[in-house]
């Protein structure tokens, strides 16, 4: 009898100022905190038949610390590096090293915003980029990531 594939893995990260979502500029990032935008992914991860996994940091090395654990053992990454965005050659390089799809997430229009947030030090090395959608952004993303698994386990 086949056994039943293992759950792929998808782990969402949220860089700095995050964990202040629904009290930080909401005119900017919407009143959700992160625990309503965590819990949405991990429902929508439950409709989809992957595990969501949510991570939280301020710091930088520790977001790359958290980079390189996944490397072996996860199928699928959303990032929002927050402020880190604009400036984390060391982000980007750590990115480098996944060999799995990775998509970088912003609830802003970065575009829309201060030159200075125009530029992504993320994007060049990001299977992709939503920027803007607000919440849906991440929902949109895992969709995404869910369906890259599915192609992985009919392949
Ligand atoms: C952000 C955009 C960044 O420029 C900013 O520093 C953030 C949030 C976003 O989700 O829109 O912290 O990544």
């Amino acid at each position: 009898m086949e056994s039943m594939p293992e759950k792929k893995i998808i782990l969402v990260i949220h860089g700095p100022n995050l964990n202040m979502l629904g009290k930080r500029e909401p005119e900017v990032y919407g009143k959700a905190t992160l625990d309503d935008i965590n819990t949405a992914l991990k429902e929508t991860g439950n409709h989809l038949g992957v595990c969501v996994e949510t991570f939280q940091s301020n710091h930088e090395g520790v977001i790359v610390d958290k980079i390189q654990e996944i490397m072996n053992s996860h199928h699928g990454l959303i990032i929002n590096p927050g402020a880190y965005t604009h400036t984390s050659v060391a982000i980007r390089d750590a990115l480098l090293l996944l060999s799995f799809p990775v998509v970088e997430v912003h609830l802003s229009n970065i575009y829309k915003r201060e030159t200075f947030r125009h530029h992504s030090m993320i994007a060049g090395v990001a299977t992709g980029q939503i920027s803007g959608l607000g919440g849906d952004g991440y929902i949109l993303a895992l969709e995404y990531l869910a369906r890259q698994c599915r192609a992985i386990v009919h392949n």
